[in-house]
């Protein structure tokens, strides 16, 4: 099929480049013609696990193509997808600009039937003023239809995902959009994954409802890591014992310092935000978001408890992406987490195998290292904030000797607690 994706975000560049591998002749467009360079000269805006390679390989053969030529990406494709930004405003609204403006510019440029495609993560009631807007630029009477297709990729696995889906959920009222979208997506579609073909506003809620359904459950747990902490009982055991009940199951159980992302918050928020526009109670939604501000500097009331003084002392924060095998740092707890300490009068020094460079951007004031090791030596705590797998077998005894202090706050419970006082750590985790 020939596709245009709007967008060369993270979901248009990975939707894109899974639709090209998948035999599809797709054309990627964005506005800024800088992204459009870098990428023709394969230079990838993301980190994301073999995204790279599946660029580098479709672009070669031909099949994935990248323009800021918008008249060229609607004339030579049939599908267009809107894979654009829908960023949280500050009430906790979803700013759906871009998607208006792709709604116009493609309405002015559709020259034949096409299907639109929303993959963005939009309010309910959206696709429905997107196809009027859509409508009301048309030069002619062109008809088309569309479809809300909601993204469930998660950082770090995004190919994997896309390729592997769970379920595809497809919003639309029109037979024969039904029909060409089930053929694009059969190769990947199977028994027990299957494709969901509902209305638009159920798939319009069932992805806000889907993000916030695996927050409640990690806000679930955080809330119950005090309890735990007073009576010396141990959260993993509590998720595993929990999880073995077929009706709960194993996922999004792991108590920590709380969830971070671009997707989680903004969709939790926005599901918050329009409830209450409505009339109705958010109370059980607005929680999530409550429970997890409050978790995400939970770890330094407990230095503050366990070490007594923060002003002055060394902390070594190791990791500081929103969670392992991707770059990205948005809503990431390690940033409210350096701002706390740096409040406290701590000095930072921080070491992430891919963030660096981003944390750069709002912390230029700590201490960057390339290595876990530069990045502890000299301080009085360490502080593990993301569980990339590089900390978990490290040379611990060469770590203690060149610690001042010996504290090790495991804000993700990745190591056994035994072992690490036996080491001569003074561990401590979150909920155990
Ligand atoms: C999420 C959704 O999973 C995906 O379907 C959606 O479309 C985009 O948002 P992503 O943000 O990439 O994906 O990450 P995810 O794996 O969901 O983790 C989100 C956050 O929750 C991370 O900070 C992670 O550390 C945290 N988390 C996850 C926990 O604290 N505990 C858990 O048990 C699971």
């Amino acid at each position: 099929m020939k596709i245009a994706v709007f967008g060369a975000g993270y979901v248009g560049l990975v939707s894109g480049s899974c639709f090209s591998d998948m035999g599809n002749s797709v054309i990627i467009y964005d506005n800024d013609s800088e992204k459009i360079n870098d990428l023709d000269r394969l230079k990838i805006p993301i980190y994301e696990p073999g995204l790279y390679d599946l660029i580098r390989k479709n672009h070669s053969e031909g099949r994935l193509q990248f323009t800021n030529n918008v008249k060229r990406a609607i004339s030579e494709s049939d599908l267009i997808f809107i894979a654009v930004g829908t960023p949280e405003g500050e009430d906790g609204s979803t700013d759906i600009t871009q998607v208006i403006q792709a709604a116009e510019i493609i309405g002015r440029n559709l020259d034949k039937y096409k299907i639109i495609i929303i993959k963005s993560t939009v309010p309910v009631g959206t696709n429905e003023s997107i196809k009027n807007i859509i409508k009301s630029n048309l030069t002619s009477e062109i008809p088309f239809d569309m479809v809300s297709n909601p993204e469930f990729l998660r950082e770090g696995t995004a190919i994997r995902d896309f390729m592997l889906p769970d379920r595809i959920v497809l919003g639309s009222d029109s037979g024969k959009a039904f029909e060409i979208m089930t053929d694009l997506y059969q190769g990947i579609a199977h028994t027990e994954n299957p494709i969901i073909c509902t209305s638009i506003q159920n798939a319009e809620i069932i992805k806000y409802a889907s993000n916030a359904m695996l927050s409640a459950r990690i806000s679930f747990m955080n809330q119950l890591v005090p309890l735990c902490e007073k009576y010396g009982a141990d959260i993993k055991e509590i998720s595993k014992g929990m999880g073995y009940d077929d009706r709960i199951g194993t996922k999004f159980l792991q108590a920590g310092i709380g969830f971070g992302g671009s997707c989680l918050h903004k969709d939790v928020s926005s599901l918050s935000y329009i409830l209450k526009e409505n009339g109705f109670d958010n109370s059980l939604i607005q929680s999530i978001i409550d429970i997890n501000k409050k978790q995400k500097i939970f770890i330094v009331e407990k230095m503050l408890d366990k070490m007594k003084e923060l002003e002055g002392a060394k902390i070594a924060i190791w990791g500081l992406s929103f969670k392992p095998d991707t770059d990205d740092i948005r809503e990431s707890p390690s940033i409210d987490i350096i701002s706390e300490l740096l409040d406290y009068g701590a000095t930072i020094n921080v070491y992430d195998p891919q963030a660096n460079n981003n944390m750069r951007q709002i912390f230029p004031e700590v201490n960057y290292f390339n290595d876990p090791y530069s990045c502890a030596a000299g301080c009085n705590a360490i502080v593990l904030v993301t569980e990339w797998s590089i900390f978990k077998n490290l040379e611990f005894k060469k770590i203690l000797e060149s610690m001042k202090d010996k504290f090790l706050f495991d804000g993700r419970n990745i190591y056994d607690k035994f072992d690490m006082n036996h080491l001569g750590f003074k561990y401590y985790g979150i909920g155990r």
